[in-house]
């Protein structure tokens, strides 16, 4: 079977061709374009939702023609589009959403919902190298760490779920964004605090681990960034401060991981989103699970249409294609 993806939640225009092949658990990616306006965004420190919707528009067509010409397909040999329905913002979901229902009607082929915080997990099941590959085990523990969400899911099968906890107030991906930014680092952050933290000494500055012990698998941020910007005031030693607020918020992320999956008994864990891509907490948490976590390249944790793509080997297609519409605020129910 062969799918296309297509994801536009946020600032990304993605879209992507795969294919699972029967009798196989993982899925490989025959094609994956993905056009950022990040560059344009970070001129204003962070996405400016008309923005990004305007360039989506302009790069959806050439970017679906391009995940085609790269595939060496046709049009025919595609079984399937699955897209993001949300949570995002709702211009830039409008784009996705109004093109893949324009697409499953002229071609003739069946259209697949995807919850684009369920796509990041099946970034785990896409198979990127030759060596021997292996999808997660039910039940498993997900992690989602991304610029708008912290979330902990108990995964007990392919659509069956259950939340069972999350951030109370900013996400791991936008409290590294906001501090970056009070460092006057240009967005998103993420990845340039993680960089300068290489040289610098975690352990300078004593930063909150907010709600590390508290009983329920709730995350906060926001406490988090309030003390990183009082300490900015009294210490200007980037590299430092960078390596400090990285510690910080992996050791929460580790803590609260490894609770969760005592608490349900689950061995395998799963871990999604932007955040993931960050290097200091994928070697962290590789040496104390082994061959129990799984972590997308770094390529895939970030949004692209082919975890879109992946998800939808695993979702039922709509009855009715053209009543679809998109959900800013879609969750986890
Ligand atoms: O999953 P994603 O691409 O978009 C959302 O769905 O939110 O995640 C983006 C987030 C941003 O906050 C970005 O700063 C963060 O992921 N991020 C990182 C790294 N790479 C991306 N955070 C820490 N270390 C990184 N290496
Ligand atoms: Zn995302």
């Amino acid at each position: 079977m062969i799918i296309l993806g297509i994801e536009t939640s946020c600032d990304e225009t993605g879209v992507a061709i795969l294919k699972k092949e029967k009798g196989q658990d993982g899925v490989t990616i025959l094609s994956n374009v993905v056009a950022s306006s990040a560059s344009l965004q970070a001129k204003y420190g962070g996405v400016i939702p008309e923005y990004a919707a305007r360039e989506q528009l302009k790069s959806i067509i050439p970017v679906i023609k391009e995940a085609i010409n790269d595939s060496g397909l046709t049009i025919n040999e595609i079984d399937a589009i699955a897209v993001t329905y949300g949570p995002g913002l709702i211009g830039s979901l409008l784009v996705g959403v109004e093109i893949s229902k324009v697409l499953s009607m002229i071609w003739k082929k069946p259209l697949i919902p995807v919850n684009h915080l369920l796509g990041h997990f099946y970034a785990n099941f896409i198979q990127v190298s030759s060596s021997k590959f292996q999808v997660p085990k039910f039940p498993c523990l997900g992690l989602l760490i991304s610029g708008g969400h912290t979330d902990l899911v108990l995964f007990k099968n392919h659509g069956r779920y259950q939340y069972l906890g999350g951030t109370r107030d900013d996400a791991a991906g936008e409290c590294f964004d906001k501090c970056a930014r009070l460092l006057g680092l240009s967005y998103p952050g993420g990845p340039q605090i993680s960089k300068l933290a290489t040289q610098g000494d975690p352990l300078r500055f004593n930063l909150p681990r907010p709600m590390i012990n508290s009983q329920d698998l709730d995350f906060s941020f926001s406490g988090l960034k309030t003390a990183f910007a009082n300490v900015l005031n009294t210490s200007e030693v980037k590299c430092h401060l960078a390596a400090s607020l990285e510690a910080a918020i992996v050791d929460v992320l580790v803590a609260k991981t490894i609770k969760a999956a005592k608490l349900h008994k689950v061995k395998q864990i799963m871990v999604a989103g932007g955040v993931a891509a960050n290097s200091n907490f994928s070697s962290l948490v590789r040496n104390l699970f082994h061959n129990q976590i799984f972590i997308p390249p770094p390529h895939l944790c970030t949004d692209n249409a082919a975890m879109i793509a992946a998800a939808g080997f695993f979702i039922k297609p709509l009855k009715s294609p053209l009543s679809l519409q998109a959900d800013p605020s879609l969750s986890w129910n």
